[in-house]
């Protein structure tokens, strides 16, 4: 069994949704936990909750696009407790969806910077240490969104493809090289987390003018209303990822909802045939 209790937790994202609850599972199994997020007042309670479980908890206000920020936080997490045993590279916002044309060159910089950058910056801050301590898990997550392409939000695919490659290569480069430092892919489909609003977090210098949004985060909205009861929770992600860990287990999926979605593109691409996504990426939940 693995040995989690007095190790470290580094989670990105970790105020809110997927972050959150992975925070609460692994300060269920005595881990110290440092969250990082850029939303301070949400940050702020995310952190009282998790030391109220009578664990470490450590906040550190961080925009994971930010270079210095994450060279902070690195330095934050390396003089309290060394280098961490889990690192969730989890941070990630809807993106501007819609249709493409409509897109702007702010609705795709502010995926790329979030999706991409924060987990480019994470391994560039935390990969030597690890690597050097030759043990523990990076956890990146990704997407169904990232396995798939189905038109109308490809910001967000684009980056969470991205997220895919980053974390497969890194796991062949680490088995390379006979490191003992586990790589996980998380890949959830539709999950209940407060994603549909992540706007909220968009900096100010990358939000369009009034008018020209293509943002498709009322549609999300009103599907989480709908379909509430048949998507993934938080807290059901966030047990299937300890036990990935456990496992070492490189796939985490939450559902098998875009199982079929997947095989047809992978037999598209063997077959040399047509892209097969059509409609949105949730009308999974309903054919
Ligand atoms: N909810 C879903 O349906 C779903 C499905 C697949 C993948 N994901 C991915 O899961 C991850 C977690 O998202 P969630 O669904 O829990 O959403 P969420 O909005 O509940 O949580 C995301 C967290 O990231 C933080 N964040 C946003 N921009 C940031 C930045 N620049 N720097 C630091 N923190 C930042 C937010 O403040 C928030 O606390 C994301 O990478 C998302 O793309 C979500």
């Amino acid at each position: 069994m693995h040995e989690f209790e007095g190790r470290t937790a580094v989670i990105t994202g970790g105020a809110s949704g997927m972050g959150f609850a992975m925070a609460e599972s692994f300060a269920g199994v005595g881990m110290n936990i440092v969250l990082a997020d850029v939303e301070a007042g949400a940050l702020k309670q995310a952190a009282e909750k998790i030391d109220a479980l009578g664990v470490t908890a450590v906040a550190v206000q961080t925009d994971v696009s930010d270079e210095a920020e994450m060279d902070h936080l690195c330095e934050v997490v390396r003089e309290r407790f060394g280098a961490p045993e889990i690192l969730c590279l989890n941070a990630g916002v809807g993106g501007g969806g819609g249709p493409t044309d409509l897109l702007t060159t702010r609705d795709w910089k502010w995926a790329v910077d979030v999706n991409l950058y924060g987990i480019i910056h994470g391994l560039r801050v935390f990969l030597g240490d690890m690597r050097k301590r030759n043990r523990g898990h990076i956890v990146v997550t990704a997407s169904v969104a990232g396995l798939t392409s189905f038109p109308g939000s490809l910001p967000y695919n684009a980056t969470k493809h991205a997220a895919v490659s980053v974390a497969e290569g890194l796991f062949s480069e680490l088995a390379e090289a006979g490191s003992e430092l586990a790589v996980h892919c998380l890949c959830p489909g539709v999950v209940s987390t407060n994603i549909h609003t992540s706007e909220r977090n968009r900096p100010k210098e990358l939000q369009n003018p009034p008018g020209e949004e293509a943002s498709r985060s009322e549609e999300f909205a009103g599907f989480m209303e709908h379909l509430y009861e048949s998507v993934s929770k938080p807290g059901q992600v966030a047990e299937l990822v300890l036990q990935a860990i456990v496992d070492r287990r490189f796939w985490i999926q939450t559902d098998a909802y875009y199982r079929e979605a997947i095989a047809a593109r992978h037999r598209s691409i063997e077959n040399d045939t047509d892209p097969p996504a059509r409609g949105s990426i949730i009308s999974v939940y309903s054919s």
